[in-house]
């Protein structure tokens, strides 16, 4: 392991010296220094060694980063000083017309969400947003959850490490449909918003699971509202967003927060309907769940009930990017690996 060092150091130090400008200098700093760099590469395989051999390689390894990373910072202040000597004695024309940077764009689910945001918008909805770290009240109690609710199996729970009365009381909230509570609390009908939020689940993950995912609440309370509300606001969002072609399946679900209860799904982009690993042969992928919303806890918000009703839906927008560009694996969004992205 000690020999390992001593050559990736003398290696790396030669390296250094012979990188000559800022371009250099990040690739190098990539291939030592970055995450998939071969000195963390090291770091990361002390694991397989025995206690005492460890502790002695990593302490020598981690002392050969800290002065890598100096010498790093040493050599770029060496270039930028000739830079600015270059500059000054003229030997550098600064009026020939730059190179033109390569510009970045927006990652595939920030522009789906923009593109989801947008078609509500245009249907008379606000966005408004609402806490990514949320209370057991509103996450589950509130929404008709209760502690021993077979629903909460189905949200597995990343509680935060503070406790009230010896309870876990705070979560990363699993799903959006909090903010249907807190906009109900603030606001009196007519109510047409939506909420995008990143949400939390301890899942075992698979094509279409991810431990965070994007979703969007959906939520229109008014007098008169009903299923045919619903269904028309959900289809007229599918057309918008997956095109006139695609399929859509609506069918009962529970929640036990609406009455009734629905969900929707799309026919899978990869299959074709025929039957994929993506889909888990189902030919259709669930976008969202949906439902009228609880005339109980239209009650408690203090809204009368009979007059009153409503509908909410929560959407991932993973999936919905996934269907839109045929994407095979959710987790290939939030991987390292930056190449899948070049792609869009
Ligand atoms: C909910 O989260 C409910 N709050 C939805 C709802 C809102 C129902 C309003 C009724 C009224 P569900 O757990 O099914 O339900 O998730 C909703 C959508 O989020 C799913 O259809 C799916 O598109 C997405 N989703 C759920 N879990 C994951 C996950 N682990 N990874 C990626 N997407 C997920």
């Amino acid at each position: 392991m000690i020999d390992q060092l001593t050559r990736i150091e003398q290696e790396a130090r030669e390296a250094l010296a012979a990188a000559g400008d800022a371009e250099s200098l990040e690739g190098w700093r990539v291939a030592y220094l970055g995450r998939k760099g071969r000195l963390t590469a090291l770091l990361r395989s002390l694991t397989e060694l025995p206690l005492e051999e460890r502790r002695a390689a990593g302490g020598a390894a981690n002392r050969l980063k800290n002065d890598l990373e100096a010498a790093l910072a040493v050599r770029r202040e060496e270039l930028e000083g000739r830079r600015l000597v270059a500059i000054e004695t003229g030997r550098l024309d600064v009026t020939l017309p730059g190179r033109a940077k390569s510009v970045g764009r927006l990652h595939p689910v920030t522009q789906t969400l923009r593109d989801v945001l947008a078609a509500f918008v245009s249907m008379g909805f606000s966005v408004v947003e609402g806490p990514e770290v949320e209370s057991d009240y509103y996450n589950f109690e509130a929404l008709r959850i209760t502690k021993d609710h077979p629903a909460r199996d189905t949200m597995d729970t990343l509680y935060v490490d503070i406790t009230h009365d010896g309870e876990y009381d705070v979560v990363m909230r699993t799903h959006t449909s909090p903010n249907q509570v807190r906009v109900m609390e603030k606001t009196q009908p007519p109510i047409r918003v939506v909420v995008p939020g990143r949400c939390y689940r301890n899942e075992a993950t698979d094509p279409t699971h991810e431990w965070m995912q994007t979703q969007v609440e959906v939520l229109a309370v008014d007098e008169g509202i009903g299923m045919a509300d619903l269904k028309g606001t959900l289809f007229q969002f599918a057309k918008r967003i997956f095109g006139q072609d695609r399929k859509v399946r609506f069918r009962c679900d529970y929640f036990p927060f609406v009455e009734p209860g629905a969900e929707m799904a799309i026919d899978c982009s990869i299959c074709k309907g025929a039957g994929c690993r993506t889909c888990g042969g189902e030919g259709w992928i669930e976008i969202l769940g949906a439902g009228m919303v609880h005339p109980e806890i239209l009650a408690n918000m203090g809204y009368d009930a009979q007059r009153y009703t409503g509908f909410a839906a929560g959407m991932g927008i993973e999936r919905i990017c996934m269907l839109r560009y045929g994407i095979e694996d959710i987790r290939l969004f939030y991987a390292d690996d930056l190449r899948f992205l070049k792609q869009f």
